[in-house]
Protein backbone atom coordinates (compact mmCIF):
# COMPACT_ATOMS: atom_id res chain seq x y z
CA UNK A 1 0.00 0.00 0.00
CA UNK A 2 1.22 3.10 -1.12
CA UNK A 3 3.98 3.85 -0.25
CA UNK A 4 5.03 0.94 1.00
CA UNK A 5 5.66 -2.86 -0.41
CA UNK A 6 3.42 -4.12 2.20
CA UNK A 7 -0.08 -4.80 2.18
CA UNK A 8 -0.61 -3.01 5.35
CA UNK A 9 0.93 0.67 6.22
CA UNK A 10 -0.15 0.11 9.65
CA UNK A 11 2.89 -0.77 12.44
CA UNK A 12 0.88 -2.47 15.04
CA UNK A 13 3.71 -2.63 17.74
CA UNK A 14 3.77 0.32 19.10
CA UNK A 15 2.24 2.80 21.72
CA UNK A 16 -0.24 5.34 19.62
CA UNK A 17 -2.21 8.01 21.26
CA UNK A 18 -5.46 6.62 21.83
CA UNK A 19 -7.19 9.88 23.48
CA UNK A 20 -6.56 13.10 25.53
CA UNK A 21 -6.50 11.73 28.84
CA UNK A 22 -9.67 14.13 29.62
CA UNK A 23 -11.67 12.39 26.60
CA UNK A 24 -12.06 9.28 29.13
CA UNK A 25 -14.27 9.57 31.27
CA UNK A 26 -16.75 7.41 33.52
CA UNK A 27 -19.20 7.54 30.09
CA UNK A 28 -17.77 5.38 27.55
CA UNK A 29 -16.07 6.72 24.44
CA UNK A 30 -15.49 4.75 21.23
CA UNK A 31 -12.73 5.50 18.46
CA UNK A 32 -12.06 3.16 15.78
CA UNK A 33 -8.06 2.91 16.43
CA UNK A 34 -5.73 0.91 14.06
CA UNK A 35 -8.62 -0.29 12.29
CA UNK A 36 -10.55 -1.91 15.06
CA UNK A 37 -13.61 -0.09 17.29
CA UNK A 38 -12.10 -0.15 20.67
CA UNK A 39 -14.08 1.66 24.12
CA UNK A 40 -12.64 3.33 26.63
CA UNK A 41 -14.12 4.40 30.08
CA UNK A 42 -12.38 4.96 33.47
CA UNK A 43 -12.99 2.20 36.68
CA UNK A 44 -14.26 3.53 39.54
CA UNK A 45 -10.48 4.88 41.07
CA UNK A 46 -9.96 6.49 37.69
CA UNK A 47 -7.78 3.88 36.07
CA UNK A 48 -8.38 3.82 32.29
CA UNK A 49 -10.18 0.76 30.60
CA UNK A 50 -9.80 -0.26 26.71
CA UNK A 51 -11.70 -3.27 25.58
CA UNK A 52 -12.49 -4.22 22.03
CA UNK A 53 -15.34 -2.31 20.87
CA UNK A 54 -18.16 -4.45 19.37
CA UNK A 55 -19.86 -6.75 21.46
CA UNK A 56 -19.94 -10.11 21.05
CA UNK A 57 -23.27 -11.35 21.16
CA UNK A 58 -24.97 -9.30 17.89
CA UNK A 59 -21.83 -6.73 17.43
CA UNK A 60 -23.81 -3.76 19.44
CA UNK A 61 -20.90 -0.56 19.86
CA UNK A 62 -19.88 -0.99 23.68
CA UNK A 63 -19.55 2.36 23.94
CA UNK A 64 -22.99 3.02 23.57
CA UNK A 65 -23.47 0.85 26.97
CA UNK A 66 -23.14 2.20 30.39
CA UNK A 67 -20.81 1.78 33.08
CA UNK A 68 -21.23 0.00 35.98
CA UNK A 69 -19.15 0.17 39.13
CA UNK A 70 -15.64 -1.14 37.10
CA UNK A 71 -17.67 -3.16 34.31
CA UNK A 72 -19.00 -2.13 30.86
CA UNK A 73 -22.63 -3.41 30.49
CA UNK A 74 -23.77 -4.11 26.99
CA UNK A 75 -26.54 -1.22 25.48
CA UNK A 76 -28.36 -4.11 24.05
CA UNK A 77 -29.17 -7.18 25.38
CA UNK A 78 -27.19 -5.94 28.82
CA UNK A 79 -24.34 -8.50 28.68
CA UNK A 80 -21.55 -7.83 31.83
CA UNK A 81 -18.10 -7.30 30.81
CA UNK A 82 -15.44 -6.66 33.39
CA UNK A 83 -12.72 -4.10 33.32
CA UNK A 84 -10.87 -7.21 32.67
CA UNK A 85 -12.63 -8.27 29.54
CA UNK A 86 -14.57 -11.28 31.60
CA UNK A 87 -18.33 -11.75 30.66
CA UNK A 88 -19.43 -11.81 33.89
CA UNK A 89 -23.19 -11.57 33.52
CA UNK A 90 -25.83 -12.67 30.69
CA UNK A 91 -29.54 -11.52 31.97
CA UNK A 92 -31.51 -13.82 29.84
CA UNK A 93 -29.05 -16.60 31.21
CA UNK A 94 -28.98 -15.82 34.69
CA UNK A 95 -24.87 -16.62 34.29
CA UNK A 96 -22.08 -15.13 33.06
CA UNK A 97 -19.62 -16.67 30.11
CA UNK A 98 -16.61 -18.55 29.76
CA UNK A 99 -15.97 -15.85 27.03
CA UNK A 100 -13.36 -12.49 27.42
CA UNK A 101 -13.48 -9.61 25.70
CA UNK A 102 -10.05 -8.57 24.44
CA UNK A 103 -8.61 -5.83 26.19
CA UNK A 104 -5.54 -3.72 25.59
CA UNK A 105 -3.31 -2.10 27.41
CA UNK A 106 -3.53 1.36 27.57
CA UNK A 107 -1.14 3.85 30.05
CA UNK A 108 -2.14 7.53 31.21
CA UNK A 109 0.67 9.65 30.74
CA UNK A 110 0.25 13.28 32.14
CA UNK A 111 -2.87 14.44 29.67
CA UNK A 112 -2.49 11.52 27.00
CA UNK A 113 -3.66 7.88 27.09
CA UNK A 114 -1.33 5.80 25.00
CA UNK A 115 -2.46 2.07 24.08
CA UNK A 116 -1.03 -0.99 22.57
CA UNK A 117 -2.62 -3.03 20.33
CA UNK A 118 0.34 -5.58 19.54
CA UNK A 119 1.97 -8.02 19.62
CA UNK A 120 1.42 -8.70 24.08
CA UNK A 121 4.82 -10.24 24.08
CA UNK A 122 6.46 -7.00 22.82
CA UNK A 123 3.97 -4.38 24.95
CA UNK A 124 6.49 -2.32 27.20
CA UNK A 125 5.37 0.70 28.49
CA UNK A 126 9.18 2.46 28.13
CA UNK A 127 8.82 2.42 24.43
CA UNK A 128 6.31 5.47 24.89
CA UNK A 129 8.19 8.17 23.49
CA UNK A 130 10.18 10.06 26.23
CA UNK A 131 8.51 12.87 27.23
CA UNK A 132 11.51 14.54 29.50
CA UNK A 133 12.98 15.13 25.86
CA UNK A 134 10.23 17.38 24.59
CA UNK A 135 9.51 19.02 27.89
CA UNK A 136 5.93 17.39 28.55
CA UNK A 137 5.01 17.14 32.35
CA UNK A 138 8.53 18.27 32.84
CA UNK A 139 9.06 20.96 35.96
CA UNK A 140 9.67 24.56 33.81
CA UNK A 141 7.88 23.35 31.24
CA UNK A 142 4.16 24.33 30.03
CA UNK A 143 1.78 22.15 28.02
CA UNK A 144 -0.79 24.02 25.82
CA UNK A 145 -2.85 23.97 22.43
CA UNK A 146 -4.27 20.77 22.76
CA UNK A 147 -6.43 19.89 19.66
CA UNK A 148 -7.28 17.45 17.76
CA UNK A 149 -8.16 16.60 13.68
CA UNK A 150 -9.83 13.71 12.13
CA UNK A 151 -7.74 13.31 9.13
CA UNK A 152 -9.40 11.23 6.03
CA UNK A 153 -6.07 10.51 4.48
CA UNK A 154 -3.59 7.66 5.66
CA UNK A 155 -1.01 8.41 8.00
CA UNK A 156 1.77 8.01 5.78
CA UNK A 157 1.02 11.39 4.75
CA UNK A 158 1.00 13.19 7.54
CA UNK A 159 4.38 12.02 8.55
CA UNK A 160 5.76 12.95 5.19
CA UNK A 161 4.71 16.56 5.93
CA UNK A 162 5.61 16.55 8.70
CA UNK A 163 9.40 15.82 7.76
CA UNK A 164 9.51 17.85 4.80
CA UNK A 165 8.85 21.34 5.21
CA UNK A 166 9.39 22.83 1.97
CA UNK A 167 5.31 23.23 2.23
CA UNK A 168 5.42 25.56 4.70
CA UNK A 169 5.59 29.01 2.25
CA UNK A 170 2.71 27.45 0.03
CA UNK A 171 0.13 25.70 2.22
CA UNK A 172 0.75 28.09 5.17
CA UNK A 173 1.38 31.04 3.46
CA UNK A 174 0.14 33.44 6.19
CA UNK A 175 3.52 32.88 8.08
CA UNK A 176 5.62 35.35 7.04
CA UNK A 177 9.02 34.31 7.58
CA UNK A 178 8.35 30.68 6.07
CA UNK A 179 10.25 31.34 2.69
CA UNK A 180 13.42 30.59 4.73
CA UNK A 181 12.04 26.80 4.74
CA UNK A 182 12.21 26.55 1.04
CA UNK A 183 15.62 25.75 0.47
CA UNK A 184 17.29 25.14 4.01
CA UNK A 185 20.83 23.48 4.59
CA UNK A 186 19.66 19.94 6.54
CA UNK A 187 21.54 17.54 8.54
CA UNK A 188 20.46 14.48 9.99
CA UNK A 189 21.39 12.44 13.01
CA UNK A 190 20.19 9.44 14.63
CA UNK A 191 19.65 10.37 18.09
CA UNK A 192 18.95 7.43 21.43
CA UNK A 193 15.73 9.17 21.27
CA UNK A 194 14.81 8.83 17.71
CA UNK A 195 15.53 10.32 14.11
CA UNK A 196 16.57 14.18 14.19
CA UNK A 197 16.53 16.56 11.31
CA UNK A 198 18.06 19.90 11.30
CA UNK A 199 17.81 22.87 9.17
CA UNK A 200 19.81 26.42 9.00
CA UNK A 201 19.25 29.23 7.23
CA UNK A 202 18.70 32.68 7.19
CA UNK A 203 14.95 34.39 8.43
CA UNK A 204 14.15 37.74 9.16
CA UNK A 205 12.52 39.02 12.07
CA UNK A 206 8.96 38.66 11.59
CA UNK A 207 5.51 39.59 13.49
CA UNK A 208 4.51 35.74 14.34
CA UNK A 209 8.45 35.35 16.55
CA UNK A 210 6.90 38.43 18.45
CA UNK A 211 3.85 37.34 19.15
CA UNK A 212 5.64 34.10 20.52
CA UNK A 213 8.73 35.46 21.75
CA UNK A 214 7.58 38.71 22.92
CA UNK A 215 8.85 42.33 21.76
CA UNK A 216 12.01 41.58 23.95
CA UNK A 217 12.97 39.08 21.05
CA UNK A 218 12.71 41.91 18.40
CA UNK A 219 16.33 42.08 15.83
CA UNK A 220 16.69 44.32 13.03
CA UNK A 221 17.89 42.75 9.69
CA UNK A 222 18.47 38.79 9.46
CA UNK A 223 19.34 36.21 11.76
CA UNK A 224 20.74 32.75 11.57
CA UNK A 225 18.27 30.45 12.46
CA UNK A 226 18.28 26.30 13.41
CA UNK A 227 15.06 24.41 13.26
CA UNK A 228 14.41 20.99 14.77
CA UNK A 229 12.61 17.97 13.15
CA UNK A 230 12.15 14.40 15.59
CA UNK A 231 11.21 11.59 14.39
CA UNK A 232 10.29 8.94 17.28
CA UNK A 233 8.11 6.48 15.50
CA UNK A 234 5.30 6.91 12.87
CA UNK A 235 3.34 7.98 15.64
CA UNK A 236 5.00 10.78 17.19
CA UNK A 237 6.84 13.43 15.84
CA UNK A 238 8.45 16.99 16.92
CA UNK A 239 8.95 19.54 15.39
CA UNK A 240 9.85 23.47 16.79
CA UNK A 241 9.99 27.32 15.97
CA UNK A 242 12.90 28.37 14.27
CA UNK A 243 15.49 29.33 16.94
CA UNK A 244 17.07 32.60 15.56
CA UNK A 245 19.82 32.69 18.14
CA UNK A 246 21.42 29.27 18.47
CA UNK A 247 23.62 30.18 15.95
CA UNK A 248 23.41 33.71 15.47
CA UNK A 249 25.23 35.42 12.93
CA UNK A 250 23.80 38.84 13.88
CA UNK A 251 24.70 40.70 16.68
CA UNK A 252 21.41 42.33 17.06
CA UNK A 253 19.72 39.17 17.37
CA UNK A 254 18.97 39.19 21.58
CA UNK A 255 19.62 35.84 23.56
CA UNK A 256 16.96 33.01 22.59
CA UNK A 257 14.22 33.28 25.05
CA UNK A 258 12.81 30.13 25.04
CA UNK A 259 12.01 26.55 23.01
CA UNK A 260 8.69 25.74 21.32
CA UNK A 261 7.60 22.42 20.56
CA UNK A 262 5.31 21.27 18.58
CA UNK A 263 3.65 17.62 19.21
CA UNK A 264 2.46 15.62 16.59
CA UNK A 265 0.56 12.40 17.82
CA UNK A 266 -0.41 10.44 14.43
CA UNK A 267 -2.77 7.26 15.08
CA UNK A 268 -3.94 5.72 12.36
CA UNK A 269 -7.75 5.11 12.64
CA UNK A 270 -7.83 3.17 9.32
CA UNK A 271 -5.60 2.49 6.68
CA UNK A 272 -6.72 5.65 4.94
CA UNK A 273 -7.78 7.69 7.78
CA UNK A 274 -6.11 9.43 11.01
CA UNK A 275 -6.41 10.84 13.92
CA UNK A 276 -4.31 13.56 14.52
CA UNK A 277 -3.77 14.79 17.80
CA UNK A 278 -1.68 17.86 18.74
CA UNK A 279 -0.28 20.00 21.46
CA UNK A 280 2.67 22.14 22.58
CA UNK A 281 5.00 22.34 24.66
CA UNK A 282 7.00 25.58 25.80
CA UNK A 283 9.74 26.48 28.77
CA UNK A 284 8.98 30.36 28.62
CA UNK A 285 6.21 32.85 29.38
CA UNK A 286 4.78 30.25 31.14
CA UNK A 287 1.60 31.51 33.20
CA UNK A 288 0.89 33.42 29.95
CA UNK A 289 -2.74 32.64 29.15
CA UNK A 290 -2.91 35.65 26.11
CA UNK A 291 0.08 32.97 24.78
CA UNK A 292 -1.59 29.65 24.82
CA UNK A 293 -4.92 31.45 23.25
CA UNK A 294 -2.74 32.63 20.43
CA UNK A 295 -1.09 29.17 20.08
CA UNK A 296 -3.78 27.25 20.13
CA UNK A 297 -5.50 29.53 17.36
CA UNK A 298 -2.12 29.18 15.20
CA UNK A 299 -1.99 25.32 15.97
CA UNK A 300 -5.13 24.59 14.78
CA UNK A 301 -5.37 26.95 11.49
CA UNK A 302 -1.52 25.79 10.28
CA UNK A 303 -3.06 21.99 11.63
CA UNK A 304 -6.34 22.49 9.08
CA UNK A 305 -4.15 23.67 6.21
CA UNK A 306 -2.38 20.55 6.07
CA UNK A 307 -5.19 18.14 6.88
CA UNK A 308 -6.88 20.00 3.80
CA UNK A 309 -3.55 19.78 1.63
CA UNK A 310 -3.55 15.87 2.80
CA UNK A 311 -7.27 14.90 2.25
CA UNK A 312 -6.63 16.23 -1.73
CA UNK A 313 -3.82 14.42 -1.66
CA UNK A 314 -5.16 10.53 -1.01
CA UNK A 315 -8.42 11.46 -3.11
CA UNK A 316 -6.84 10.68 -6.00
CA UNK A 317 -3.57 9.24 -4.72
CA UNK A 318 -4.14 5.66 -6.27
CA UNK A 319 -4.75 7.29 -9.40
CA UNK A 320 -1.50 9.43 -9.15
CA UNK A 321 0.45 6.49 -8.36
CA UNK A 322 -0.69 4.06 -10.73
CA UNK A 323 -0.32 6.33 -13.65
CA UNK A 324 3.52 7.85 -12.72
CA UNK A 325 6.43 6.97 -10.81
CA UNK A 326 6.79 9.17 -7.60
CA UNK A 327 9.21 12.01 -8.33
CA UNK A 328 11.20 12.60 -5.29
CA UNK A 329 13.77 15.16 -4.98
CA UNK A 330 16.57 16.42 -2.56
CA UNK A 331 14.68 18.05 -0.27
CA UNK A 332 12.39 14.56 0.55
CA UNK A 333 15.74 12.86 2.22
CA UNK A 334 14.69 13.19 5.39
CA UNK A 335 10.92 11.89 4.33
CA UNK A 336 12.23 9.16 2.57
CA UNK A 337 14.90 7.71 5.17
CA UNK A 338 12.08 7.92 7.98
CA UNK A 339 9.37 6.04 5.07
CA UNK A 340 12.54 3.29 5.05
CA UNK A 341 12.40 2.97 8.60
CA UNK A 342 8.72 2.01 8.69
CA UNK A 343 8.83 -0.38 5.68
CA UNK A 344 11.65 -2.20 8.06
CA UNK A 345 8.92 -2.41 11.09
CA UNK A 346 6.25 -3.08 8.45
CA UNK A 347 8.04 -5.95 6.81
CA UNK A 348 9.31 -7.25 10.72
CA UNK A 349 5.47 -7.48 11.42
CA UNK A 350 3.95 -8.60 8.32
CA UNK A 351 7.29 -11.52 8.53
CA UNK A 352 6.29 -12.56 11.68
CA UNK A 353 3.21 -14.56 13.06
CA UNK A 354 1.11 -12.19 15.40
CA UNK A 355 0.49 -13.34 19.08
CA UNK A 356 -2.55 -12.42 21.51
CA UNK A 357 -3.91 -9.71 18.99
CA UNK A 358 -7.85 -9.34 18.07
S1 LIG B 1 -25.27 -7.16 21.44
FE1 LIG B 1 -24.37 -6.85 23.35
S2 LIG B 1 -25.56 -7.97 24.70
FE2 LIG B 1 -26.43 -8.35 22.77
FE1 LIG C 1 2.42 22.00 7.65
Amino acid sequence: MYPFSTPSSIVRNRWYIAAFSNEITREPMGRKLLGLQVAMYRKEDGTPVAMYGLCPHRYFPLAQGKVRGDALVCGYHGFVFEADGKCSEIPSQGTGAGFCQPIYPIVERGPLCWIWMGDADKCDPALIPPYDDFGLNQPGWRYSSANYFHLKGRSQLLVDNLMDLTHLPYVHHHISGGEAMKNPSIKDEERAEGYRVSRTGKVPFTHFHELVFGPEARFEGISDFLSLTDYYGPEFIRTGLPITTAINGNPDVPPALGTLNILHGITPETENSTHYFGFATRNFRLEDETLDAFQYESDCKIRQQDVEAIEAVERDLDEGAQRQRELLVKSDAPAVKVRRKIEALLNAEQAEPSTARV
